[in-house]
């Protein structure tokens, strides 16, 4: 039986005094028996958020890092950086980031192999446009998109991977996949994971959906199969959080 997990992807929201406020609101709130749960926050949040979060089974992403260890890359931040502040889980591959930041196929997967090889979780983004989605193509998308992402990653490393299905149509516009179109897409994405290992992998893999999910619709959502859970945009800065964790 697959855990639940349920993350806040912050985005570019809340300075650190911020922060502190967001969590020290959240963090009684939410249950953590039942699902595990991540803020992904802001990198100079991380800090003062980890510290804030002590003493609770609520862990701490971070939404982005490069795939070399150190080097002359201005403006980027290396998994080990993220290790020592006490970060978990990194979203990889946001449409966002591959929209503005020339995030490709090949870079989310170098990201990918890097962050398992240095022990954090990568969250790993798939999802269609919705011109994609008009013209029927979007299961056969997103298979290309988890194969790549994958590319030489190990049936073993593959069990802790996290994949979030985030259709772009559905990202900030308040208009949510129904629950029969996301799991369509999710068991898709659980069946390629299959065919790349095995059966056994493909149980284990968590799957998100991401994409205007908020305290109404997140029951239904995460009651489908193949959803394990979300990964929440702009209901994670909100006490509806709680409401979406505690579903
Ligand atoms: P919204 O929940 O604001 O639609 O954002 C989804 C998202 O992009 C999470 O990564």
């Amino acid at each position: 039986m697959r855990k639940k997990i349920i993350a806040g992807n912050w985005k570019m929201n809340k300075t650190p005094k911020e922060a502190l406020e967001l969590v020290h609101n959240l963090k009684n709130k939410v249950d953590t028996d039942k699902a595990d749960v991540v803020f992904c926050v802001p990198a100079i949040d991380i800090i003062p958020v980890v510290d804030a979060l002590k003493g609770t089974n609520i862990s701490v992403g971070a939404q982005n890092m490069h795939f070399k260890d150190n080097g002359a890359f201005t403006g980027e931040i290396s998994a080990d950086m993220l290790i020592e502040a006490g970060v978990k889980y990194v979203i990889i591959g946001h449409s966002e980031r591959r929209q503005y930041f020339n995030e490709t196929d090949e870079t989310v997967n170098k990201k990918a192999l890097h962050a398992i090889e240095k022990g954090l979780t990568p969250i790993i983004c798939v999802g269609e446009t919705l011109e994609q989605r008009e013209k029927a193509i979007t299961v056969d998308f997103v298979r290309i998109q988890v194969r790549s992402a994958l590319k030489d990653v190990s049936a073993e490393q593959a069990r802790h991977v996290v994949i979030a299905y985030e259709p772009i149509w559905a990202i900030g516009t308040g208009v949510t996949a129904t629950s029969e179109q996301a799991q369509e897409v999710c068991a898709a994405i659980r069946e390629v994971i299959g065919e790349i290992y095995n059966d056994d992998v493909a149980d284990e893999v968590r799957i998100q959906y991401g994409g205007s999910v908020n305290g109404s619709n997140a029951a239904e959502l995460f009651s489908m199969p193949d959803i394990d859970g979300g990964l929440v945009g702009g209901a994670s800065l909100k006490d509806d959080f709680g409401g979406i964790v505690n579903y």
